[in-house]
């Protein structure tokens, strides 16, 4: 009997989609405004979900707390109130796109979370904008 958990967690960060290869108008062209050079800022929300065997003993997947845990330590204390580009290592090379920050979200959390637990992410820059990654 296989089950998903899911966990919400919210952080507000703020980026700029640049790729330092390109001049500023090519740059523009292919990412609009999100190519500000003062950068802008996105409330991210996050939803993780987790699979597995639900365990007999606890009745659990997962303890819903120690996900909880899991995320505040290792993902929301990186990311929230923070410029992605300027102040987290993981896009000093890489373009904080929705879909960087959820494989780096996904493969950070990854290490945190049994093997024997199935993990995906979604990841919603805007209320319309979300990108689901699961490692694949
Ligand atoms: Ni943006």
């Amino acid at each position: 009997m296989s089950v998903t958990v899911c966990r919400k967690a919210h952080f507000n960060a703020a980026h700029r989609l640049c790729n330092p290869g390109w001049d500023d108008a090519e740059n523009e062209k292919t990412f609009g405004v999100c190519s500000n050079p003062n950068y802008h800022g996105h409330n991210y929300d996050l939803i993780v979900k987790v699979t597995g065997e639900v365990n007999p003993g606890t009745g659990f997947v997962i303890d819903m707390n120690i996900l909880k845990g899991i995320i505040e330590e290792t993902i929301i204390k990186r990311y929230d109130h923070k410029n992605l580009n300027v102040d987290v290592e993981d896009f000093k090379n890489t373009n904080p796109t929705a879909e960087n920050i959820a494989v780096a979200i996904w493969n950070l959390l990854r290490a945190k979370i049994d093997e024997n637990l199935g993990l995906k992410i979604v990841l919603y820059e805007t209320e319309r904008n979300f990108v689901e990654y699961a490692g694949e």
